[in-house]
């Protein structure tokens, strides 16, 4: 399969799906508006679906496969109902209803029982997963260390880490795209979180950590764990749980460095040792190491996934390489990439646009309604976890022309479809924190790394899998140094 085609289902997928799909519901509904509306929920729709097995629903083909699943559920219709870890879903393909449950209704929504569960696994107090005033308090605290200022503060640092991975690799190497740029970005986010050095042993406790977390989490993990005894040996639990500790122990001890020192410092860690809310009172270790194991969670994998993807399609396609190539030696003159160029880098930015529409690193938005609730016609129940497949809609030929084509310049053309058709990075009051930080470090890695290095294929086909995000797979490439 190459990145152009679509990604088909393998047979025991298949298989599996087809017995999911034994009692399918299919809805007669034909009231659906489409457009997030409310309505009163006595007199709504039910929705369609594949019932899955008794008990255990859809457990099995997501387990196995949740890509695939989430491809193949959408034959279903727009809202898509479906049972997995004891838990009902539904799966939202209409991108006027993400931004009605996102945007215009957010006060209707939360995160949810799901959300929540999985919050309470690595970090009950982290700000992804909090709700109401304390959430507030949060985001209004966090805001403030990701202001352009602090951002630009941290580029030079951000390309100098890039320089130092394509330095480190040799022409000819054979390179794992995936486990280079993950080494890369969290060696960023060590340095922006921690400001600890490089060589410094207590940066492999967050390495340790970053790479802990996202590996627990992951739902095939989850998918598979629900289904088997609690006595069977937990490998991936016993390395979170240990990794957890040590990194406690570290944020404790540089918590208390820090404010006996009163640094000034602009890194996270300091800027919440620092930090009072209101009524003065300061954060405990406990609530800074949630949120910075929030971060670490939230900034390592979606950002080296996305660098990840936007080299290998790049490497499979000469003529748009050539194009960023160009826009590279014009801008930049053969010199480091920098804050300055971020804005006549357009280019650079559609080829990171593209790369995260085709393999959006968050797949999908949960949310839960707070009451039965309405949505395109359907009757949505106060129990459902609402699944907003980016990665479904951001695939939809009724918004995409060639949907499947890695196109940038689709970016670089004004072209109407509903703003909520992309959502890489969710949207309304709950967006991602990181945007700004997550777009300059893009920008600044990608142009550093293409001007200095080339790859040659050596992973020819993408097939994703689901970790706690998007996993691309090793994509392994050869290196040409330029
Ligand atoms: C390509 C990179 C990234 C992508 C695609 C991404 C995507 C997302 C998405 C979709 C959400 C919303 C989740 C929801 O509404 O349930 C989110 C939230 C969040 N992201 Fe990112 N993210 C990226 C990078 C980062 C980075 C680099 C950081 C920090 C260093 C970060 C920190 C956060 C935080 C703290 C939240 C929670 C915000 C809240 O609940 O108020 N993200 N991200």
């Amino acid at each position: 399969m190459s990145d152009t085609e679509p990604h088909s289902l393998r047979s025991d997928d298949a298989a599996s799906l087809a017995a999911d799909s034994s009692s399918d519901e299919h809805s007669t509904s034909t009231s659906s508006s489409v457009d997030g509306s409310n309505t009163d929920p006595s007199s709504a729709d039910r929705l369609p679906g594949p019932r899955g097995l008794p008990l255990i629903g859809s457990t099995l083909s997501i387990a196995r496969d949740p890509i695939a699943f989430l491809e193949s559920a959408r034959k279903y219709g727009d809202i898509v109902s479906y049972g997995a870890y004891g838990t009902e879903f539904a799966l939202v393909y209409d991108p006027h209803v993400v931004e009605a449950v996102l945007v215009s209704r957010s006060d209707e929504f939360d995160k949810g029982e799901f959300e929540t569960e999985f919050g309470e696994l690595i970090a009950p107090d982290g700000i992804a997963f909090t709700e109401g005033e304390r959430w507030r308090r949060q985001r209004t605290l966090l805001q403030s260390s990701f202001t352009p200022d602090r951002i630009h503060a941290v580029a030079d640092e951000m390309v100098a880490e890039a320089d130092a991975l394509v330095d480190g690799w040799d022409d000819g190497d054979i390179v794992s795209l995936r486990d280079g740029l993950a080494t890369y970005s969290v060696r960023v986010l060590a340095r922006t979180l921690f400001d600890l050095p490089l060589e410094d042993d207590r940066t492999r406790t967050v390495t340790r950590a970053a790479t802990a977390v996202n590996e627990y989490a992951s739902p095939r993990r989850l998918a598979v764990g629900s289904l088997i005894p609690s006595w069977v040996p937990d490998r991936v639990g016993r390395e979170y749980e240990t990794a957890m500790a040590g990194l406690e122990e570290l944020v404790t001890e540089l918590v208390t460095e820090r404010r006996r020192t009163d640094t000034t410092g602009d890194d996270l860690l300091s800027v919440l040792a620092r930090a009072e809310y209101p009524d003065g009172s300061r954060l405990s270790p406990d609530e800074i190491r949630d949120q910075l194991v929030t971060f670490l969670f939230a900034g390592h994998e979606t950002t080296s996934t996305t660098l990840a993807v936007a080299c290998w399609l790049l490497a499979g396609n000469p003529n748009l390489r050539e194009k960023l190539e160009s826009e590279l030696e014009t801008v930049c003159d053969n010199r480091d990439p920098a804050v300055g160029d971020l804005a006549s880098l357009e280019y650079t930015e559609a080829v990171l646009r593209e790369a995260m529409r085709l393999y959006p690193p968050v797949t999908g938005v949960y949310r839960e309604p707070l009451t039965d609730a309405v949505l395109a016609g359907y009757r949505i129940s106060a129990d459902t976890t609402l699944q907003l497949s980016a990665y479904g809609i951001h695939r939809d030929e009724r918004w995409w022309d060639d949907p499947e084509a890695f196109h940038p310049e689709r970016w670089l053309a004004d072209t109407d479809r509903p703003e909520y058709a992309y959502f890489p990075f969710g949207g309304g009051p709950r967006h991602c924190l990181g945007m700004r930080f997550a777009m300059v470090e893009l920008q600044l890695a990608l142009a550093s790394i293409v001007s200095r290095v080339e790859f040659g294929r050596l992973t020819e086909t993408l097939e994703p899998s689901l970790g706690v995000t998007l996993d691309p797979g090793p994509l392994e490439a050869r290196v040409r140094k330029r």
